[in-house]
């Protein structure tokens, strides 16, 4: 059966949150890289509304130009005052007109509903010509949650508040989603009628169900099937509760679809994450943002990448990367934090304790260990040893530095930028260079050693050193002798 696009759904959003004790408003919370309100509208949007209508209220600004500047599809309706969840949807209707067809309601701070429970949803409300369905769910404490009310034959009477609820009542498992499909005509009538005549004195959506079963018409109900999924958040312990939920799922999709995950449990990937077949992924690794695994790739252990590509084949160990570019078969780490810029290439090296930024390294180079390189342009087969320092800061201004094919800088070089090694050019360890090297040449900026013979024997008599130097040196003269 085809589920029919909803008209609307509106998402309430408008509440304040407080057991977060958060200065950032409830719905903006995150988990897997994503705002809790935006895990809904994905949802939302995945059934193809013709209007998607967010309630705000509490931190009007920050949610209000968080929507504005990711979900520019969606409406936002304010509630000035939170009076509840009824008035939240009667707010819509005298600011957005009476909405016919099917009208969902839903929460922002529901992250792992699915679409194909909402689906389900839709497909009961439709199929039993309903004039509300209510997504509900058997949940083993239902402390604090709206009960649903049956006949003795099953059939859906009304929803009882916990504040409002009997002994007998409270004792009912089965708990309301606050998830509705609402025939949307029959809504904008009802919702005008709900009293604030209970315990918290507010308008409570869940009283239009009575109300309109009172009116003769169909009122049923659609058990989820999984009620961690109905499950909202309300402080960081079901934030992170949430999180890990989720994160398995995405995990789990993952692995499907042939990559590797050695160890679920301290792996973290966001939403937004790709990640080819045959990766492997190593534990205590974390994906974020838009960050791409080509296929192949080995990443991890302990390794944090945030809107990071890695191509086929590389190698990242114990590695942070933020907005970096790692090329197919390069190879990154262990320790290495390659910052936004950076661009390795094909077969190319970031080894132990290197950190770049704006950087990019032509194929096959390798920058192996200790080295930073700031604001440079490395060409092919470029060898950079170790301890080489890009001097890309005067205090004041940043330069660049460029290397270009087959050049070979020694250790310990300084690079004081600007400045151009040239192809093929070598420079020698231990050197400050501070001018271009010309291709072909050696640029050598070192002080010329001397050896000052016999200071220690002097300097240092008594000492270890004094002993060993007159050791071998009396060993020296005895050979000499000979
Ligand atoms: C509501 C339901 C309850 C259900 C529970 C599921 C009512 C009267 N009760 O209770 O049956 O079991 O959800 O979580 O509907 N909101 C607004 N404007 C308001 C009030 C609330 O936008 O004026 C939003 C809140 O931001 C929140 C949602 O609606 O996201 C639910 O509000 P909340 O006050 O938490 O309702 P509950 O008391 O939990
Ligand atoms: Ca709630």
């Amino acid at each position: 059966m085809s589920v029919p696009r909803p008209a609307a759904v509106i998402v309430l959003a408008a509440g304040e949150g407080t057991r977060m004790k958060s200065q950032t408003p409830k719905v903006l919370h995150e988990v897997c890289g994503r705002a809790l309100v935006d895990h809904m509208l994905a949802a939302a949007r995945d059934l193809g509304p013709e209007q998607l209508i967010v309630v705000i209220g509490h931190a009007l600004e920050r949610v209000g130009g968080h929507l504005a500047a990711t979900s520019p599809d969606a409406r936002a309706v304010v509630q000035r005052e939170q009076r509840g969840t009824g008035h939240a949807v009667r707010t819509v209707i005298e600011e957005v007109g009476t909405i016919s067809g099917t009208v969902l309601v839903t929460y922002g701070d529901v992250p792992l509903l699915r679409t194909q429970t909402l689906t389900d949803l839709l497909e009961r409300h439709e199929a039993e010509g309903n004039a509300v369905t209510v997504l509900t769910a058997e949940v083993p404490d239902p402390t604090g949650y709206g009960r649903i009310i049956r006949d003795e034959a099953g059939a859906v009477l009304e929803i009882v508040e916990e504040k409002d609820a009997g002994a007998e009542q409270r004792a009912i498992k089965e708990m309301n989603s606050g998830i509705y499909a609402f025939d949307g005509l029959l809504l904008a009538d009802a919702v005008k009628r709900v009293s604030t005549d209970n315990a918290q004195g507010e308008e409570y959506l869940t009283d239009v169900l009575a109300i309109l079963r009172r009116d003769g018409h169909r009122v049923g109900a659609c058990v989820a099937g999984d009620f961690v999924e109905v499950e909202g958040v309300n402080d960081r312990v079901q934030l992170a509760a949430a999180r890990k939920v989720l994160n398995q799922r995405l995990l789990e999709r993952h692995m499907r679809a042939g990559v590797t995950i050695i160890d679920p449990a301290s792996t973290w990937i966001d939403v937004g994450v790709r990640i080819g077949p045959d990766a492997v992924i190593h534990p205590g690794t974390q994906l974020h943002g838009a960050t791409v695994i080509e296929s192949g790739a080995e990443v991890g252990p302990a390794t944090t990448l945030t809107d990071t590509l890695v191509g086929e084949g590389a190698v990242v160990r114990n590695a942070v990367a933020d907005h970096a570019e790692i090329g197919p078969e390069a190879s990154v780490g262990p320790y290495a934090y390659l910052r936004p810029g950076t661009v390795l290439g094909r077969k190319s090296k970031a080894g132990t304790f290197v950190e770049m930024k704006n950087t990019k390294v032509g194929e096959r180079s390798k920058v192996p260990h200790l080295t930073y390189a700031g604001d440079a342009t490395i060409g092919q087969d470029v060898n950079i040893g170790a301890s080489t320092v890009f001097v890309n800061y005067d205090g004041v201004n940043k330069h660049h530095t460029t290397v270009r094919d087959g050049a070979f800088v020694g250790c310990d070089t300084m690079l004081v930028a600007p400045l151009t090694v040239n192809e093929g050019a070598y420079t020698a360890a231990g050197s400050t260079i501070t001018d271009d090297v010309p291709p072909g040449a050696m640029g050598v900026a070192r002080a010329r050693q001397r050896n000052i013979e016999k200071w220690v024997l002097r300097r240092r008599a008594g000492t270890k050193s004094a002993a060993h130097a007159e050791r071998a040196l009396a060993e020296q003269e005895q050979e000499n002798q000979q």
